[in-house]
């Protein structure tokens, strides 16, 4: 899995032809990976990108995921099947359960339902998306099987060191959504400085941090220089000082992204 992902959440709502657009710049700017969710109402957009660029189809990881309302053990692959169909390929190189509806209690069911979907090649690896670890232990127990990924929010404000010491535990890949929060971390003092003295963008620094740590962080934009300029965070070599300060960064967001525990039980409006 390529460890840096191209984001296409829109908020306010998704416009089918901007998310080509973004998806076609982001490849060409050297994204190889694109996170993408029947939730987000654009993996239209997302196959037209994918035809449009031309490319071979191993030449794109690409990431879906399966919407709330579809869990179960019919709904799941039926929601699944559409997602392809939108995205115009035959097959997902990862499969996430988006969100685990603790309320509804059918994530354990509706992963062994994705089974069949591992088997054939349609989805040639599944995971999960923001799960806490008793939720992740649940299901390990319950199927036997261990989730290739679990994708959960991650920025230097929200650091999840203990659940990411839980999946390095259990073999699972931690993905980090909004990498630079959405844009709350870029006016953070600490942050700037690293930037100043490195010569790059404080999202530079933020999406860096997360690569240079091992982890594999998502990253949204719409606008082509950010997008190329997010790429460019593979550029940044962070020294001990900048890691430890960043370190020290945890928890200092008291915004909506910071609620993250409190999104496992109910999830609000806000969130895609
Ligand atoms: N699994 C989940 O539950 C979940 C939840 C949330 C997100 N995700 C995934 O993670 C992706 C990224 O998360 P996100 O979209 O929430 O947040 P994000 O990537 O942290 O932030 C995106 C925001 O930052 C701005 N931005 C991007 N690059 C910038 C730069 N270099 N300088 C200044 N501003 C910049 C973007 O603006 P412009 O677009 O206007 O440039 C956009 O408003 C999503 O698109 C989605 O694929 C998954």
């Amino acid at each position: 899995m390529p460890r840096l992902a191209f984001g296409v959440f829109q908020p306010g709502g998704p416009r089918q032809q901007d998310t080509t657009a973004a998806v076609l710049t982001a490849l060409e700017a050297g994204f190889h990976h694109v996170d993408a969710a029947a939730m987000y109402g654009n993996e239209a957009g997302v196959g037209d990108a994918l035809i449009a660029a031309g490319l071979a189809r191993d030449e794109v990881f690409v990431t879906t995921k399966l919407e709330d309302q579809a869990h179960g053990a019919t709904e799941a692959p039926a929601a699944l099947a559409r997602s392809l169909e939108r995205l115009r390929t035959d097959h997902v190189d990862l499969y996430l359960i988006h969100w685990p509806v603790p309320d509804e209690d059918q994530y354990v069911e509706t992963w062994l339902s994705l089974q069949s979907a591992l088997a054939d090649g349609r989805v040639r690896a599944l995971g999960v998306s923001n799960l806490d670890a008793p939720q992740l232990t649940q299901l390990i127990k319950r199927t036997g099987t261990v989730p290739a990924v679990n994708q959960v929010e991650i920025h230097p404000h929200l650091q999840q060191r203990e659940l990411v010491a839980f999946h390095a535990a259990h073999g699972i890949v931690t993905q980090g959504w909004s990498p630079i929060a959405r844009g709350r971390t870029l006016d953070d003092p600490t942050l700037e400085g690293i930037a100043v003295r490195h010569g790059c963008s404080v999202a530079q620094v933020a999406v860096g941090w997360q690569l240079q740590t091992g982890g594999a962080p998502i990253v949204k934009s719409a606008t082509p220089s950010r997008i190329r300029e997010n790429m460019g965070a593979w550029d940044v070599c962070l020294d001990e000082a900048d890691l430890r300060a960043i370190q020290a960064l945890d928890g200092a967001t008291d915004g909506p992204a910071s609620r993250w525990a409190e999104m496992l039980v109910t999830r609000p409006s806000w969130h895609p």
